[in-house]
């Protein structure tokens, strides 16, 4: 499973951009600086897992983000050619239920066991954060609170295996009190100080986010849209080790590399 432990071990950076040339461009360009490549449904609808082994052919890693969403057999299926694929994270919705979550962290860890491949790092999305607790209520008719929902669907994925969730920064803290142990924290809606907020309404810059205890980061428009892409990712890379310097590690303090081969679920 993948650990952060380095400041640009916890970036990820999304390559959210319509065309492969465009793609690999800035994975060239940041390989170097840029801990993981989160490819989403845009470049993968469009190029396919070419596009993923294309990435990892020139050295970067990948987070394949997909949030599957199936029965069990099926997402099972599809995490074990995740694996297969050499992706370094990818994810599932939660709402696929505790025996969905539990068939793809099992796939996961026994593909790469039969294979001798690393177990990426397997992530829950709980509550889209597209959806406020009006609509959760309105619509899915669940009537708790959005961050009571949050924290009972992380403690579900957690009990299935998956090695962590993608939360928004508002969710960060209360996570990280609710759920016990070694359990990575992902988190979109960053942006620095210096940046735009796009279409981004509750953001944290990234040494806040790192600071309330999310492992890793991702951004995208910050980078991709900045002039000088790789400076913009350096000043995110410094804000990141300010935090660090300030000793927030607490979650993986105790690991031993960024890559753990065969390191079983939760
Ligand atoms: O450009 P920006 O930094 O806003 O990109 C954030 C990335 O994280 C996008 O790929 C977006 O789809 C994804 N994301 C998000 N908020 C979530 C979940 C994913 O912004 N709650």
């Amino acid at each position: 499973m993948v650990i952060a432990v380095t400041p640009k071990d916890r970036l990820a950076l999304a390559l959210d951009v319509d065309n492969d040339r465009e793609a690999l461009g800035i994975v060239a360009e940041l390989k170097d600086s840029v801990g993981v490549f989160k490819v989403g449904h845009q470049l993968f609808t469009a190029y396919g897992p070419d596009i993923v082994r294309r990435i990892t052919g020139m050295g970067g890693r990948v987070f394949l983000d997909l949030k599957y969403h199936d029965i069990p057999n099926t997402v099972a299926k599809a995490a074990a050619e995740a694996v297969k694929l050499g992706v370094s994270i990818f994810n599932v919705h939660s709402l696929g239920g505790l025996d969905m979550m539990k068939a793809a962290a099992e796939s996961a860890r026994e593909t790469a066991e039969k294979l001798n491949l690393p177990v990426p790092t397997v992530l829950a999305v709980t509550i889209l954060t597209s959806m406020d607790e009006k609509s959760m209520r309105k619509e899915l008719k669940i009537t708790r609170t959005l961050q009571r929902e949050v924290v009972h669907l992380a403690r579900l994925a957690q009990r299935a295996g998956m090695h962590g969730v993608v939360a928004s920064p508002q969710e960060i803290k209360t996570l990280r009190r609710a759920v016990r142990g070694a359990f990575v924290i992902l988190t979109p809606g960053v942006r620095p100080a210096w940046a735009d907020k796009d279409d981004q309404k509750r953001v944290m810059t990234p040494g806040e986010a790192i600071k309330a205890g999310a492992d890793f980061i991702v951004a995208g428009r910050p980078v991709l849209k900045a002039n000088d892409r790789k400076a913009a990712v350096e000043k995110i890379l410094e804000e990141i080790i300010t935090v660090n310097d300030k000793g927030r590690k607490p979650e993986i303090r105790d690991r031993r590399s960024v890559e753990t081969p065969k390191e079983s679920g939760a």
